[in-house]
């Protein structure tokens, strides 16, 4: 962990899921330093399941992050503020087959216990371990034609990772 954040608990958190997903976008990391790949992400959910503090995130299988997603256990979720709108726009729109996106943001990734991977520059990192994945089913949307957002039926995978860790800029 590198300096200038602080370990917080999930109920110290003050995120409203509705501004931190749904208006800044949170980047998305799966893998390893040396071998990981981040990407913007705008929805998902922070809540409570199983008994357990967990994040839900919703990947489509074409993100290069999908395959560091499926193979490794946990993945993070990095929290920027809005003057590094521009990195975040980046990691949502280039793939990390063609770029290393944070060499071309400038962002800097840091080891989180050798599990995931975060970016030093976030307001707030969470860990998570996954702990449930599923795909979306045409046949299961209820009242609710699903047709405009996957024309191409490439449902997203459903993550539910469970919060391991919370850190926090100090
Ligand atoms: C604001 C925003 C939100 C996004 N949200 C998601 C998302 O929730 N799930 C998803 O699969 N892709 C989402 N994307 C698209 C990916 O971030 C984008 O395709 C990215 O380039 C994938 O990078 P990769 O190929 O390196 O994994 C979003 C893009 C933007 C700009």
């Amino acid at each position: 962990m590198s300096t200038g954040f602080k370990v917080i608990k999930p109920e110290e958190l003050d995120k409203n899921p509705f501004i931190s997903f749904a208006q800044e976008w949170p980047i998305l990391t799966a893998g390893r330093i040396g071998a990981y790949n981040g990407m913007t992400i705008g929805w998902g959910g922070l809540g409570v399941l199983w008994r357990k503090n967990v994040a839900t995130v919703y990947v489509r299988r074409q993100r290069h992050t999908f395959q560091f997603l499926e193979k490794e256990p946990f993945f993070g979720l990095s929290f920027l503020n809005k003057t590094y709108k521009e990195a975040i726009t980046f990691f949502g729109s280039k793939s990390g087959r063609d770029y290393d996106k944070a060499k071309e943001t400038g962002l800097t990734p840091v080891a989180f216990v050798d599990k995931a991977v975060y970016f030093d520059e976030s307001e707030l990192v969470i860990l998570l371990k996954k702990i449930y994945s599923d795909d979306f089913k045409s046949g299961n949307f209820i009242g609710f034609d699903p047709s405009e957002i996957y024309p191409g039926n490439d449902y997203h995978r459903i993550y539910i990772g469970e919060i391991v860790t919370i850190l926090a800029k100090e």
